[in-house]
């Protein structure tokens, strides 16, 4: 139970359905339950969202979902007022949602470019920022931001995720250092290649799996569980003198 007493809202959460190919997020709500948290589900995927939320539940687990873009102010401003509603505080927030966009510098748009910065660096600093005021009334908290090993290092494509996860990194520093003093704690997590619903596509093309395992000294892609472990250190208080860390987990990729 190591995280027990404690209510969590988690972004991007509605692949965590058992029997099914997790993400981080969904693999991450199910865990947390399992420690002994309150969680908070938020995703656009308001089906997946509810039928993760109501097998946690079916297990004993105790969550519900909340329909979230994390691109919206206004549905962040909801999600925390739900969070509070339902579970009377507030202590860990996981900014979590994202998507791919897999272009070249030439073959990015403006359009393109827009959207992946909304969602990760924009979607993770509303999140934050509507987080603070309730995790300053509750005397502190812990906010994991999930970039990725393409906000350490470049690659052949990915142009804008690379911007937008960049800006991840360097936004979790400078919350870190801003609320240290509170007792609110702000990390952000460094996955490499894993399979979850968001790369499953892309790993069906054999070359470009190929180039992925090639990349990982490890010899396998991760999955959703390899990085919900590290969301859970981080959110406990097990992590209690790290903020403004780059936990890297990763296989070795970024090592070489
Ligand atoms: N899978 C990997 O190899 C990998 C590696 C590094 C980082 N990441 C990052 O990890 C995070 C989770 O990805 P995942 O691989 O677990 O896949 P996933 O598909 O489970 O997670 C993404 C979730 O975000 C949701 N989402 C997308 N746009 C949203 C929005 N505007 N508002 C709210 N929710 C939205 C999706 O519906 C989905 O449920 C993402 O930020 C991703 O960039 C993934």
């Amino acid at each position: 139970m190591r995280l027990e007493g404690k209510v969590a809202l988690i972004s991007g959460a509605a692949s965590g359905v058992e029997s099914e190919l997790m993400g981080f997020g969904g693999a991450a709500a199910r865990m947390f339950c399992r420690e002994g948290a309150k969680v908070v589900l938020g995703d656009i995927n308001t089906a997946g969202g509810e039928r993760t939320a109501a097998q946690i539940r079916a297990a004993g687990g105790d969550a519900i979902f909340v329909k979230l873009d994390v691109t919206s102010e206004q549905d962040w401003i909801d999600a925390v007022a739900a969070t509070v509603a339902a579970y009377g505080t507030l202590n860990v927030l996981v900014n979590n949602a994202g998507t791919g966009a897999r272009y070249t510098v030439e073959e990015t748009t403006a359009d393109a470019w827009d959207g992946q910065i909304d969602v990760h660096a924009k979607g993770t600093f509303l999140g934050t920022r509507q987080a603070i005021p309730e995790m300053l009334k509750a005397g502190g908290g812990s906010i994991i931001n999930i970039s990725s090993i393409y906000g350490l290092v470049g690659s052949p494509t990915s142009t804008a995720y690379h911007a937008a996860k960049g800006a991840v990194r360097l936004f979790t520093k400078s919350a870190a250092i801003q609320y240290a003093g509170d007792n609110i704690r702000v990390n952000s997590i460094h996955p490499g290649y894993c399979h979850t619903p968001l790369t499953t596509r892309s790993y069906e093309n054999e070359r470009y799996l190929d180039w992925i395992q090639e990349r990982i000294p490890i010899g396998r892609v991760g999955v959703a569980d390899d990085i919900a472990y590290g969301i859970v250190f981080l959110a406990s208080d097990e992590s209690s003198f790290m903020t403004g860390s780059e936990l890297v987990i990763d296989g070795g990729t970024t090592a070489q």
